[in-house]
């Protein structure tokens, strides 16, 4: 690594309920993780290295590179401190910037005056040293500074990803109330999964599931999907590392295309978004698509994984018809997937209960903003109907 690439504090942010899989990815990939919380891992890298992170991380949102710490106990404080940063090293005036914010400051009421001022200071500095300062606005496809900001103390960051990693960029066709990419990958994580076993997936809608796990199984870094990330917009990016970075990426894919993966729908609308999506992400040879209830999907011979997210909750509504859904769930696992492992993804008790099987492990995940379980089933033949359910 060079010696103009210095490795800084980096905060790698993630959904709330993903933190430990994304601290387990980042110590795989070699990375100390000094400190981890609900929405994110405190790791050192450099610049080079955050390009690998944008890369391979399955489970992360951004890659927020540390850029100074400054004491502020309001919007002008804030200004005057910022302004003093060495701006001028870091940012493209011939570029684009925008400004992201976390802030809990009692003089703030308006969320966006400290982004505005924020961008002033940076513009006044980079007009002062050299005339001339960047566009800016909310896209977030340029140079991207955020700020978390909490009573006198904001924390600066250079943000090494821009849009959110969770936006693969092959996700063309969303079909209801899809599973955002990173949480499916915690999910698969959770499953241990490796595409060596078959994985079956019944009420795939947009396919997020089966083609997060396709690409788990070639192990093809998710981040070679799309091309534009913030690291190659700062004044102090290096072309040439971002080529070798996706040259190495390249490289981990595995030769040998994994155990079956089956993805089924009833509406022929979601299997037409998932082969789509399936095809945008270069993983559709690698599918099985069928349009049935979930109740007819052609079983593998050999055994695997099943993993169904129904519909639940407040978005879908909670019914009588999902109450006897899940009651068909319960009974396709005991009788079409002995010896499978089964997993269901699903929020709220009732339904919980009216899978009547007994639950081997249930992990906590939140999915846009609702509380959810992955329940883990041991499916042995005979599998009893269990008579006492907790949630
Ligand atoms: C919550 S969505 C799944 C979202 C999916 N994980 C994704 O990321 O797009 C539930 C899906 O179950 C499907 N579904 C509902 N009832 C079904 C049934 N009886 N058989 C098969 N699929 C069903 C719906 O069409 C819908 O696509």
């Amino acid at each position: 690594m060079s010696t103009n690439d210095p490795k800084r504090k980096t905060r790698v942010t993630c959904a709330p309920s993903l933190a430990p899989y994304l601290k387990k990815e980042l110590e795989q990939l070699g990375f100390e993780a000094l400190s981890m919380d609900k929405t994110g891992v405190e790791t050192v890298a450099s610049m080079e290295e955050c390009m690998l992170l944008n890369l391979r991380l399955r489970t992360a949102f951004h890659v927020l590179q540390r850029f100074a710490d400054i004491n502020c106990r309001n919007a002008e404080e804030l200004y005057s401190e910022a302004k003093r940063l060495p701006w001028d090293r870091v940012i493209d005036p011939s570029g684009f910037l925008s400004i992201t914010s976390n802030v809990r400051n009692e003089t703030i009421t308006n969320s966006m005056f400290p982004n505005m001022r924020l961008k002033d200071a940076i513009c006044d500095k980079l007009i002062s040293v050299g005339g001339k300062r960047p566009d800016s606005g909310s896209s977030t496809d340029g140079m991207v500074v955020h700020m978390h900001w909490v009573d006198n103390k904001a924390r600066i960051y250079l943000n090494m990803t821009g849009r959110k990693l969770s936006d693969r960029g092959y996700r063309k066709m969303p079909f209801m109330a899809p599973m955002r990419e990173t949480i499916a990958a915690a999910v698969l994580m959770e499953m241990n999964y490796d595409g060596t076993k078959p994985l079956v997936v019944p009420m795939c809608g947009s396919g997020t599931i089966a083609i997060e796990a396709a690409l788990i199984a070639k192990q093809r870094a998710p981040g070679l999907l799309r091309s534009n990330y913030a690291c190659n917009h700062w004044l102090t990016s290096d072309k040439d590392a971002w080529s070798q970075q996706r040259a190495s990426a390249k490289k981990l894919l595995a030769k040998n295309d994994p155990a079956p993966i089956v993805a089924t729908d009833i509406e022929a609308d979601a299997i037409e978004a998932t082969k789509k999506n399936a095809v945008t992400a270069g993983v559709d040879h690698l599918i099985e698509f069928h349009v049935c209830d979930f109740a007819q999907t052609p079983m593998p011979e050999t055994v695997g994984d099943v993993v169904l997210h129904g519909e639940y909750g407040m978005r879908l509504g909670e019914d009588e018809d999902l109450v006897s859904t899940y009651k068909r769930i319960g009974d396709f696992m005991k009788t079409d997937c002995a010896g499978w492992d089964g997993y269901v993804f699903t929020s709220g008790k009732p339904l919980i209960a009216a899978i009547r099987l007994k639950v081997a492990k249930r992990t906590p995940f939140i999915n846009a903003e609702i509380d959810c379980r992955l329940l883990r089933y041991e499916l042995y033949k005979g599998t009893k109907v269990a008579e006492a359910f907790r949630n």
